[in-house]
């Protein structure tokens, strides 16, 4: 059997890699280190809540007991990096949260996977150990109308989400140069798909337009993403924990570039013919004051991932934002609850007390 130790689980991403584990490997255990934030939620875990192979720990990345009791208690083939603060509007607002999670907190799991695998006298590594760190593209910083972000590309961040993320990416790199640990670095474009918080792009669009509120668009909305549905990024996640080489960097994206207005443009037309709604038109477009420092351009090239690995991404956008816009249609409840505040979302909801007791008790308690 193999086992992960999983931080961040509970939210958009990480939520979605539990469910793809789940449905692709049998023989596995998840260990889902989780400090609930107003991004995750034990209801972003439905399905996975009566699964034995996943256990749900509430607590801090930057716990360094509560990992390192991890650590010992569970002895993790591999540790799998999610939990960050990921929205650069609140980064612009408040950049602290995202030094102390996603550098400090990217530091203490470094320090307590290098003392739980590590032998200083013998400098040897226990084998079969991997650190995976998820990372994003942003750290490259932005292209012009051309070229792509490749993995030498060097990292040249803006926002402060993107500097932490640099930040965390330098340090991963740092204790493989420096003690021979052995990890990986993924870079992934936007992704897009079922549970992402909504104050998103996405899942904000849909739920403003189907209630015919403005829709909030930075600046001229000709940002171009490169978007990629959440199930292909488990999916590289999954092969690179398995499969990557020692010390290696991977991007992640789809070849897929849009505008945030062509966004925008698709959501609203889906919307109308879906529910027959004439009110649902660009109308709705309200241009607000661009984002501070906001990027241009993202685009990544895949070659290294499909060429070592063979992943390429499975689905289309029009067929991924389709299930993504039912999805969303389907889940006004969750979506409703995600927007009033998390911890109410705690209490009520998809998944029952019982379950949630269970799987918050499965775990170590901070
Ligand atoms: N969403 C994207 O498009 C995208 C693209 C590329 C990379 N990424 C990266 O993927 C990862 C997941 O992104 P997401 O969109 O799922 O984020 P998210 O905001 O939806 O979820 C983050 C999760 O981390 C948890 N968390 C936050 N601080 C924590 C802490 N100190 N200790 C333990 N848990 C904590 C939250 O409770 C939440 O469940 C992030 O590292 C992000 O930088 C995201």
């Amino acid at each position: 059997m193999i086992t992960y130790l999983i931080t961040g689980c509970a939210g958009f991403i990480g939520s979605n890699f539990v469910r793809y584990m789940l449905a692709h490997h049998r023989d596995i255990r998840l260990v889902n280190l989780d400090a609930l934030t107003y991004a995750g939620s034990l209801e972003n875990l439905k399905g996975a809540e009566h699964d034995p192979r996943h256990i749900f720990v509430r607590g801090d990345i930057g716990d360094r007991a509560l990992v390192q009791q991890l650590l010992s208690e569970y002895d993790p083939d591999y540790v799998i990096n999610f939990a960050a603060e990921s929205h650069v509007d609140r980064s612009i607002a408040h950049p602290e949260a995202f030094v102390t999670t996603n550098v400090l907190g990217t530091v203490n799991l470094l320090q307590c996977c290098k003392e739980a695998w590590h032998d200083p006298g013998t400098r040897q590594w226990k084998p079969g150990k991997k650190y995976l760190q998820i990372s994003t593209d942003e750290v490259y910083g932005a292209l012009g109308a051309d070229g792509y972000f490749s993995e030498t590309t060097p990292l040249h961040p803006h926002s402060p989400y993107s500097a932490s993320k640099a930040s965390a990416d330098h340090f991963v790199q740092a204790f493989h140069d420096t003690y021979g640990m052995p990890v990986n670095i993924t870079r992934c474009s936007n992704n897009y798909g079922p549970y992402q918080f909504p104050e998103k792009l996405i899942p904000l669009m849909i739920q403003r337009a189907r209630h015919h509120q403005p829709l909030p668009v930075y600046g001229d909305g000709l940002q171009i993403r490169d978007w990629l549905y959440v199930e292909d990024h488990c999916k590289a996640i999954d092969l690179v924990a398995r499969g990557g080489k020692d010390g290696e960097v991977y991007n992640i994206g789809g070849h897929n570039e849009r505008t945030n207005i062509q966004i925008v443009q698709t959501i609203l037309q889906q919307l109308r013919d879906r529910l027959r709604d004439d009110e649902i038109n660009e109308g709705l477009i309200s241009h607000v004051e661009d984002r501070l420092g906001h990027d241009r351009r993202y685009a990544i090239d895949p070659g290294k991932i499909r060429a070592d690995l063979g992943w390429y991404p499975e689905t289309p956008f029009e067929v991924g934002i389709t299930k993504t816009i039912h999805w969303y249609l389907e889940n006004e409840e969750w979506m409703e609850r995600a927007s009033s505040g998390a911890d109410q979302r705690q209490d009520k909801g998809m998944i029952s007390a019982a379950d949630k007791d269970r799987m918050l008790s499965s775990g170590v308690q901070p």
